[in-house]
């Protein structure tokens, strides 16, 4: 007998568990960099473009062909495509990626997130207080991920241990269940977040001009170098494909678990408001938090060359090494330090959760068994995978998995999912199923960007890849030739990946007929 899905309990709990996939370390950490490499003001434009083009349509067509699954007992992208196309005997294999890629993303993303409660410590217990300049920073941020031994971290143990804490957190939550854990967790952790980013962007805004002898170096400058448009960077499709890329990341479509979250609800549960919701929460977090903190406060500090540089270091370096010092400069820093540091990591591990979830739906839908078996299974097959990610940080081993797992995947995903809901489902019947029990009407408009415009930018978007970035990226070009044999490893770890989980998925459909023809 099949057992009882899961459910979510209340209304609040859902949007805020879609908001806090959402809402991750995509906001305030990736957003900013991919803005300010991007040429600012210039991204801006294509990134509300891809919004509404892209990120909200896909909201909606995720929304609504997780509940549409779920009513037949399907959590995952297998299942629900092969409901949606039942003629089609290869659809469920394309659903993997729907399994595959959150998985690939959840195993490099937990180990970032515990990079955030270990800061969030060292930021308590002021071990980077007297840390001099960026370079010292960069030294102890390379000694704890044991890119280099040096006089701040002589082994792994610190980072590997607050992975430990992390992971753990992780699985302790998602065995508690989507009511149990996950909703619990984000209803207390979103509005956790958005205080400490509301107090944050607050300090930052009120900065005024720290050093009197350059005044240019104020606010209103660090906000416009994020704001002020430049039309002329339009017109590289470089822009296009990183607003695109960033849209898909921050809104978690494309990946999967919106899915396997919205597998959750009941038929006469709204979608279109619930949706319209989850996405703007998370825009807020992004446009107006994400884009308030670290850019300004960076411009203020190190003046307009810096940023520059200090954007092109990436991410990480923003995050965990320019933040610090920033820290460093204003007063009560172990305390601001330690509210950025625990809102990165309330944003992390709530879209973390969301990345295990799919796998253990799979698991639990298809193979029917209980949650703690499942949770177990997971728990030991994705710490084993983790490993990689801890341990070959420094030979681009979390670049790569970034690559698969957190963009190309995301792409194809989509580009599978519009299609087969707007042409084999067939928009009539996805329009009516989208505003089942809704209590928003969208836009008539929508109908035809979801037909047409929404599969053709992603066709854009999938050929502009290819000819800029496929070949060298396949290629392996810029990888250094100590890296490669590293990077071609977990090559061979994904691709075993993908194809275990399509025999699982023949085993599990074979199973399904057996009993079927039984009955
Ligand atoms: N959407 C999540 C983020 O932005 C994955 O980090």
């Amino acid at each position: 007998m099949r057992k009882k899905r899961d459910a979510w309990k209340s209304r609040i709990g859902i949007i805020m568990a879609v908001a806090g996939s959402a809402v991750g370390l995509g906001n305030f950490l990736r957003f900013p960099v991919q803005a300010a490499q991007n040429g600012g003001g210039a991204f801006m434009i294509p990134y509300f473009i891809s919004l509404l083009l892209l990120g909200i349509p896909l909201m909606w067509i995720e929304w609504t062909v997780g509940r549409f699954g779920g009513g037949f007992g399907h959590g995952t992208a297998p299942g629900i495509f092969h409901t949606m196309w039942e003629k089609n005997r290869f659809i469920k294999y394309f659903g993997v990626i729907g399994i595959f890629g959150p998985l690939v993303i959840f195993i490099y993303y937990n180990y970032i997130a515990s990079w955030t409660l270990a800061y969030a410590f060292f930021s308590a217990t002021g071990k980077y207080g007297l840390v001099a300049g960026q370079e010292g920073m960069l030294t102890l941020l390379r000694g704890f991920q044991g890119v280099e031994k040096n006089s701040f971290f002589s082994s792994l143990q610190y980072a590997y241990l607050f992975f430990l804490i992390t992971f753990v957190i992780n699985i302790f939550i998602i065995y508690k269940g989507i009511s149990g854990g996950i909703e619990k967790l984000c209803k207390i952790a979103m509005p956790t977040l958005f205080i400490f980013g509301i107090i944050i962007a607050i300090r930052v805004l009120t900065l005024g001009t720290p050093d009197p002898t350059k005044p240019g170096w104020n606010i209103l400058n660090g906000l416009g170098f994020l704001w002020n448009p430049d039309f002329s960077a339009l017109k590289d499709a470089k822009v296009w494909l990183a607003a695109a890329g960033q849209i898909f990341f921050t809104l978690s479509v494309g990946i999967g678990v919106i899915l396997t979250y919205a597998s959750y609800l009941k038929k006469t549960d709204d979608v279109v408001l619930n949706g319209l919701t989850a996405a703007s929460a998370n825009e807020f977090a992004e446009i107006i938090l994400g884009s308030s903190i670290i850019i300004p406060a960076a411009y203020v500090f190190f003046g307009p060359h810096q940023i520059q540089n200090i954007a092109a270091g990436g991410a990480f370096n923003l995050g965990f090494v320019t933040m610090p010092l920033i820290f460093q400069k204003i007063a009560l820093s172990a305390f601001f330090g330690c509210l950025w540091f625990t809102l990165l990591f309330l944003a992390g591990i709530t879209s973390s959760v969301s990345l295990a979830q799919p796998s253990i739906a799979f698991l639990e839908d298809e193979f029917n068994i209980s949650k703690k078996k499942a949770v177990i299974i997971f728990g030991i097959v994705s710490f084993i995978l983790c490993q990689p990610a801890i341990f070959f940080l420094k030979h681009g081993v979390v670049n790569e998995l970034d690559f698969w797992g957190g963009t190309f995947c995301l792409v194809i995903f989509a580009t599978v999912e519009t299609i087969l809901f707007g042409w084999i489902f067939g928009i009539e019947k996805a329009w009516e199923e989208i505003h089942h029990g809704a209590d928003l009407k969208i836009p008539h408009i929508y109908k035809f960007i979801i037909k047409y415009i929404t599969p053709l930018f992603l066709f854009c978007i999938l050929g502009f890849w290819f000819y800029q970035h496929g070949i060298p990226t396949i290629l392996m070009k810029g990888v250094s030739q100590a890296d490669k044999p590293y990077v071609l490893g977990i090559r061979v770890l994904l691709v075993a990946m993908l194809i275990t989980l399509a025999i699982m998925v023949k085993i599990a459909w074979r199973k399904r007929a057996i009993i079927k023809t039984k009955e």
